[in-house]
């Protein structure tokens, strides 16, 4: 069967840029360290006030169309993933594609276009919509773009504005794909939660802790579902995890959970055994508590061996980078630490075709799913063609007054006009109202 996958990826961040440890944590009396060492964050990227979820998509699907030399006819769909949509009916992907016939010959008259809402996860969904486009033969030879796009933007003084983020993911999704093949098999775990929600407003209700324990109920369920389709997962099967990471301390606590769960009743746990005893098994304790504690005493031990401290550095901790530098991109989340770890492998010369990847997407909710990837062998060219470093150091690092009015522009009930700090180029910015409340975009060259 011809793989099918994702054969290109693009990423752009909001040109701005707020220090966490350095402007954030003083303004609220914070230790600096609460950022770096507890959440993992060092920044967040933010929108300047020509940028929205319209432009940020756009131009990184812009650079991916250009990278790859494809045409509009070589699309047959756009997917848009974002839990920051500003209209309630016409798709962000209609925007896109105005955007992209502005610079590209020919248009997208023949392109299915949509847009996917399930918070953080709807990214990874719009992989499967397009895979499964792909596998039913309907896409006449095209590929699909999917896009995740967000400005994860909190109300002022809510304990997530600490980890705020603004970017875009675009990827192309094809047959016999350069970057990775995705698997058949998948894991959900799903249920109704109410963790974090948007009833009709543009920033989130958030019950900040209860989304940490949901993410990681969801994510223990689907990993076991995915067992049961593709077998029991063993710590060396994979050479990276990357989940979904809205705030590195957020993986942390999944990666540790996820190991005691992996190397369960492998040599891994036997090897251990010595050092720190076998995992306690519920059926050797009279009662529920005595079981969550010994299982709290195994795990701080787990936590201090070499095993998991060696795992943890290699396969988690490299799918972090690009997240500590710009926060929660929400739905393109999960898709930059893909991109963080492949990095990470051709920058320390590892060798990745025919290497898989166990890939973790979260979305409130709640719905966790897992899957996994193989790595093909034109990975190398895909991710030496990223410019995310120099897209990183290129944004305008705001002051505090700063942050305060771009908050303020980007809240849709507030109606405030701010000079932008950066000079677009090559962009596509917002280019104020229409006269039926749409918004309008143009391309600066
Ligand atoms: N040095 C080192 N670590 C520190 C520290 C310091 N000086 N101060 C605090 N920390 C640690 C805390 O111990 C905690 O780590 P732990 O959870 O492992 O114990 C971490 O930093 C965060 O501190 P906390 O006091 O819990 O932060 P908070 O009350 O501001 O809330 C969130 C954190 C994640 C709940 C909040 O940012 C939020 O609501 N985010 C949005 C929702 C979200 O992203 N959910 C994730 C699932 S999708």
């Amino acid at each position: 069967m011809t793989a099918v996958g994702i054969d290109a990826i693009e990423i752009w961040t909001g040109n701005l840029k707020l220090d966490l440890p350095g402007t954030f944590a003083p303004e609220k009396g914070e230790d600096p360290e609460k950022y770096t060492k507890g959440l993992g964050l060092n920044a967040s990227s933010f929108p300047d006030s020509y940028e929205d979820i319209v432009t940020m998509g756009a131009n990184a699907a812009h650079r991916l169309m250009e990278r790859k030399g494809l045409e509009p006819d070589d699309i047959g769909r756009i997917d848009v993933a974002t839990e920051s949509a500003f209209d309630n009916s016409k798709p962000v992907s209609t925007y896109v594609a105005g955007c992209l016939e502005q610079v590209f010959d020919g248009d997208f008259h023949h392109a299915n276009k949509g847009e996917r809402k399930f918070a953080c996860i709807a990214g990874t969904q719009s992989l499967d919509d397009a895979y499964n486009w792909i596998r039913a033969g309907r896409n006449r030879g095209r590929s699909a773009i999917v896009i995740a796009t967000d400005t994860a933007l909190y109300a002022r003084g809510d304990a997530g504005e600490a980890t705020q983020g603004a970017g875009a993911v675009a990827m192309l999704i094809s047959e016999d794909p350069n970057l990775v093949e995705l698997s058949a098999e998948q894991g959900y775990g799903s249920a109704d939660e109410t963790d974090f929600l948007k009833p009709n407003q543009q920033f989130p209700s958030v019950d900040g802790k209860r989304s940490v324990q949901v993410y990681l109920a969801r994510m223990r369920e689907a990993l076991e579902d995915y067992e049961s389709v593709a077998g029991d997962v063993h710590p060396d099967d994979f050479e990276y995890a990357p989940f979904h990471t809205p705030f590195p301390g957020m993986v942390r606590k999944a990666a540790m959970l996820a190991y005691r769960h992996v190397i369960r009743d492998t040599s891994v746990e036997d090897e251990l055994a010595d050092e720190i005893g076998r995992q306690p098994r519920p059926e050797a304790f009279d009662d529920d508590e005595a079981f969550r504690e010994a299982v709290r005493e195994y795990m701080d031990e787990l936590k201090e061996t070499e095993a998991y401290q060696e795992w943890y550095a290699e396969t988690i901790d490299p799918t972090l980078s690009i997240s500590r530098e710009v926060g929660n991109w929400y739905t393109g989340s999960v898709h930059i630490a893909r991109a963080s770890a492949l990095k990470h492998a051709l920058e320390s010369d590892r060798d990745m075709t025919g290497e898989r990847l166990l890939v973790g997407s979260y979305g409130s909710g709640a719905q966790a799913e897992i899957h996994s990837e193989v790595v093909q062998d034109g990975w190398e060219d895909e991710i030496e063609a990223l410019n995310v470093e120099s897209q990183l150091e290129a944004r305008y690092d705001m002051s505090w007054a700063d942050y305060e009015e771009v908050h303020d522009v980007h809240n849709h009930d507030m109606d405030v006009d701010v000079e932008e700090f950066t000079a677009p180029e090559s962009e596509f910015v917002f280019d104020g109202w229409g006269r039926m409340g749409e918004r309008k975009y143009r391309y600066v060259e």
